[in-house]
Parts: structure tokens; sequence; C-alpha cells
């Protein structure tokens, strides 16, 4: 599987490696605005990309050179390389999935994949549970929480959050309690796996989030609870925060990859 990838930051080095160390996946190019991050990664990879860009200019050439493109990048990045690839007939993986909660986009995407017939893969990301929910709602799902708990630090450069008040902090705030599509417009780097519960379950506007800083935890903390016919579960998971970008979990890079790996696997498990 010939694979492109936009956005070489946390997520887009490790996925970058992986598809780089599988004999049955080939990288064919890089694109990010940053190039000091493309060459650091090249760096590390055995085998250099084809093709890199520092923009999306003349993005749409390098299409008929890929089967699937690896959207890791940013919300805005949706835009402008996933429905490129779409309409081109690529397959596409979106990490930055709180772009799918605004619905002009989301029904762009599914229309495109349609009238394409190519597939739109989204990874669980750094949530667990996805698998449980998608059986559930086979029924009815009653409903859907997450509680997100993340050290000060992952709330750096919000807008709407004073960041130097919740770094001086010696207790949890809670910064929000609304549903999915509110939590990701106000928090769009920290909360994809609202939107990513949302898509697998009831939807933005029933689906329930909590948001807390927390000074006395160093993971990113995920709970999740669904009620529905088929009973109850409850999830957690303390996710390491990726080193050069603590706002990313280690696991959400990881999930990409399992992805990744399940395309191009014969035998699938799991839901
Ligand atoms: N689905 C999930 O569970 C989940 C979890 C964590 C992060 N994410 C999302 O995945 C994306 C990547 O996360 P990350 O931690 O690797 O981010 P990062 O900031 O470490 O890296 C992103 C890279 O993409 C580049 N980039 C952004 N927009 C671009 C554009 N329009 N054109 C070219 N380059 C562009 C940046 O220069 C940067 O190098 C983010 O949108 C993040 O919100 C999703």
């Amino acid at each position: 599987m010939r694979v492109g990838i936009i956005g070489c930051g946390a997520i887009g080095t490790e996925i970058s490696r992986a598809v780089d160390e599988d004999g049955r996946m080939e990288l064919v190019f890089l694109v990010d605005r940053h190039p000091e991050r493309v060459e650091k990664l090249c760096s590390m990879l055995r085998k250099k990309p084809k093709f890199i860009k520092f923009s999306g200019e003349g993005f749409e050439e390098l299409l008929p050179h890929i089967d699937l493109l690896v959207e890791c990048a940013s919300q805005s990045a949706v835009c402008e390389f996933v429905l490129p690839a779409l309409r081109a007939g690529k397959d596409v993986l979106i990490l930055s999935v709180g772009a799918l909660v605004d619905a002009e986009l989301l029904e762009e995407v599914e229309r495109h994949a349609k009238e394409k017939n190519c597939r739109v893969y989204i990874p669980s990301g750094a949530v667990v549970g996805i698998d449980g929910l998608k059986s559930g709602g086979i029924g009815k799902i009653h409903s859907v929480r997450l509680r997100t708990r993340k050290p000060p630090c992952g709330f750096e450069g919000n807008k709407h959050v004073n960041f130097e008040e919740l770094n001086e902090a010696s207790e949890p705030k809670v910064l929000f309690r609304g549903s999915a599509k509110e939590a990701v417009r106000l928090f769009p780097e920290n909360v994809n796996v609202a939107a990513s519960l949302s898509l697998a379950g009831i939807g933005v506007e029933k689906t329930e989030v909590e948001v807390v800083a927390d000074p006395t935890i160093d993971k990113n903390i995920h709970e999740v609870e669904v009620r529905g016919e088929f009973g109850r579960f409850v999830t957690l998971v303390e996710n390491v925060p990726s080193p050069s970008n603590p706002k990313t979990s280690y696991l959400a890079a990881l999930s990409a990859i399992a992805t990744l790996k399940g395309i191009v696997s014969n035998v699938r498990v799991g839901t």
C-alpha cells in the first residue's frame, strides 16, 4: 500500500516510522508547513519518501502515486488535503476527527467517498471503548459520557482558558461540561476523542463531555461510560502524553498504526 502523509508532528513521525518499517507499505510523500520537521523525520527513515512538500500547492499532482492518504496535521488540513484525495478516488485515514463535527464537511466527506467508492478510516485514537460502542449501537444506546482529565500543560495555548492561572492551581478544575459539539469547538486540539465517540455512537449533540485540568496527574485520562439496551460499560485509559506534543496521547499514534496494519492484514480482530 502506497501511503502519503500530511503532518510531520508527534503522530506523523510515529506513523511514518511504522510505515517505513512495514514491508507491506511504502511511504511515498510527506507534507508539512515546517521544513525542519520534515527534515528531522526524514533523517529517521530507512527509505526516504519520493516527494516532499511544504504547502498544499501542487498537492493534487502527488495523488496518482498513492493508494491512501493519512491526515495527521490539523482540522483545516481535512478540507485542504482530505477532500482532494477523496475526489481523486483515494482512501483516507483521518486523525483530526474534530473537523467532522462540522455536519457540512462530514456530509461532503461521505458523499465523495460514496461517489468514488473509497474508504474513510477513523482510528479509535486516544480513547478506549469504540468497539463496544459500535456493537452496542446496533441496538439502542441510551447515553454516552466522556470525562477527560489532563495536566494543565495539555491546555497551553488554548484561547478559552487562562493558562497561567491554571498552571498555578493545585486542585483539579472543571473547564467544561456540555455537548461533544461544543467541547470540540472550545478544545479543538484536546478532545478529538469526543468527536470519535460521537461518530461511533449517538452524535455530537447527545454525547456528554466533561473536561478537567488536573495538576495532580501526569497522564491524559479518558473515562467513558456507555448505557444501552446491551447493558452498561465503563472504560478508563491513562494515556502517556507524547513527548513532543503533550496535548497528544501516544496511544493515538499507535491506534492509527494499528488501523493501517489492519488494512494490509488478511485477518482483522475486533469490531
Ligand atoms: N483522533 C485522536 O484521538 C487524536 C489524538 C491526538 C491528536 N489528534 C489530532 O491529530 C492531529 C496531529 O496531532 P499531532 O499531535 O501530531 O500534532 P503536531 O502539532 O505535533 O503536528 C502537526 C503537524 O502538522 C503540520 N500541519 C498542520 N496543519 C498543516 C497544514 N494545513 N499544512 C501542512 N502542515 C500542517 C504542523 O506543521 C505540524 O508539524 C491534530 O489535529 C490533533 O488534534 C487526534
